[in-house]
C-alpha cells in the first residue's frame, strides 16, 4: 500500500510517502521568509505553499523511488491551522485524488502529532498520556485509541512554543527562536533567575504572564547585562516554561494510573524537556515515548501515519470536504 501525505497547516510545506505504513520519504520545506517579521505572515505562507508544493511532492516521490501511478491513496491536513495554508494542501490533494482516481483521507493535525508516536519502534500501547506542545497548542491528552482521544486540559492563553518564540524575539534571537533558547540554555544555570509561571488549576496552563515578567526583567537589567549572561537567562526562562509541563504531566499519569507517557509537537524537540521527562519516567518506572526529531515538528509523515488508521477502516472523505482552521481533536 503506497500513500502520499501532505502537510501545509502553517509555514512548513511537507510531503511524505509511506509504504505499508512506514515512511520512506518525508520532505519538509520550511519557509524562512517569515523570520524578519518575527512571526508567520498568513498571506505569505499560503503563497509559499503554492510555490513549493509541486517541487516538494516530486522530491518525496523520487526519494521513495515512486511515481504517481504507484499511489493508492492521498492524505492531507484538514485542520487546525491557517486557512489559506490548509487550502493549498487540501486543493492539491483533491487534484491528485481526482486525477489518479484514488481515495482521499482528511487528517486532524493535532491527532497526527500524537500518532507520530506510533511511527517508530518502540511504540506505546493504548491507553497513554500525551503531552502535546507546539507553537499553537499546549495540552495533556488521554489517548485511549487512535480515534478516542480526550483533552484533559489546555492553555488558557498562549501556547508554550509561542512563549518560547516570544521570549526569543525579546532576546533578539530570531524567529522561531525555541531552538535557539534550547541551544544557549545548554551552557547556562536554570536557577540563575526566577520567573513566575501562571498558576492555573487542573491540567490547564497559562503562559501570557511569564512573557510579560520576562519583558520587565530584560528592561530592568539592560542590554549589556543580558548579553553577558545570555546562557543563564535562556536556561532560567526555559526552566520556568518547562516546569508546569512536567508537573502537570506527572499529575495526569498519577490520576489516571497510566504507565505509558508520550510527548508530541515541535517543543518535544527541546533537549531539556526530553531529558527531564526521561528522568521523571525512570524515577516513576513509566515507559516514555518520544518521536524522532523529524517527526516532532510539522511533517507529512505523521499525517500519513494517522491516515493509515483511516485507510484500514476505509474512512475516506469526499471531494467536497473543506478545511477547518479550528478543528478539534475527536471531531
Ligand atoms: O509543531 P510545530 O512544528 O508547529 C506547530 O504546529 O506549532 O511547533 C513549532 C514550535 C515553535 O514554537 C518552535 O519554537 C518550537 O516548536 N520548537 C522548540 C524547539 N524546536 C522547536 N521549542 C523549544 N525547544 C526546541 N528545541
Ligand atoms: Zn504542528
Amino acid at each position: 500500500m503506497v500513500l502520499l501525505a501532505i502537510e501545509s497547516s502553517c509555514d512548513d510545506t511537507s510531503v511524505a510517502i509511506l509504504k505499508d505504513g512506514i515512511p520512506v520519504s518525508n520532505v519538509v520545506s520550511s519557509q524562512v521568509s517569515h523570520s524578519i517579521y518575527g512571526g508567520v505572515v498568513p498571506e505569505m505562507a499560503s503563497r509559499e505553499h503554492q510555490k513549493n508544493i509541486v517541487h516538494v511532492t516530486q522530491l518525496a516521490l523520487s526519494e521513495a523511488n515512486c511515481v504517481q501511478s504507484d499511489l493508492d491513496a492521498i492524505a492531507f491536513t484538514q485542520g487546525p491551522g491557517l486557512q489559506g495554508s490548509l487550502m493549498v494542501g487540501a486543493s492539491f490533494a483533491k487534484g491528485l485524488s481526482l486525477g489518479l482516481e484514488k481515495p482521499l483521507i482528511a487528517v486532524n493535525h493535532m491527532e497526527a502529532h500524537i500518532l507520530a508516536l506510533l511511527i517508530d519502534e518502540p511504540r506505546p500501547s493504548f491507553p497513554f498520556i500525551c503531552l502535546v506542545v507546539s507553537g499553537g497548542h499546549t495540552m495533556i491528552v488521554l489517548v485511549n485509541d487512535w480515534n478516542k482521544m480526550e483533552i484533559l486540559g489546555g492553555t488558557k492563553d498562549d501556547a508554550v512554543g509561542e512563549a518560547f518564540d516570544k521570549c526569543a524575539k525579546l532576546l533578539g534571537l530570531g524567529y522561531p527562536g525555541g531552538k535557539q533558547i534550547d541551544e544557549l540554555a545548554k551552557n547556562g544555570n536554570p536557577k540563575a533567575f526566577t520567573f513566575p509561571v501562571g498558576q492555573v488549576p487542573g491540567f490547564q496552563f497559562s503562559y501570557s504572564g511569564v512573557k510579560t515578567s520576562f519583558l520587565y526583567f530584560l528592561k530592568e537589567k539592560g542590554e549589556e547585562f543580558i548579553q553577558e549572561n545570555l546562557s543563564d537567562v535562556c536556561a532560567s526562562i526555559q526552566h520556568a516554561l518547562l516546569k508546569p509541563l512536567l508537573s502537570k504531566s506527572r499529575d495526569a499519569m498519577k490520576q489516571f494510573g497510566i504507565q505509558n507517557i508520550g510527548m508530541a509537537g515541535g517543543v518535544a524537540a527541546n533537549s531539556r524537556l526530553r531529558q527531564s521527562m526521561k528522568e521523571m519516567a525512570s524515577n516513576e518506572s513509566w515507559q516514555l515515548f518520544i518521536p524522532d526529531f523529524q517527526y516532532c515538528t510539522d511533517n507529512a509523515a505523521m499525517i500519513g501515519r494517522a491516515a493509515m488508521f483511516k485507510w484500514d477502516m476505509k474512512e475516506f472523505c469526499g471531494l467536497e470536504v473543506v478545511t477547518e482552521p479550528r478543528l478539534k481533536i475527536g471531531s
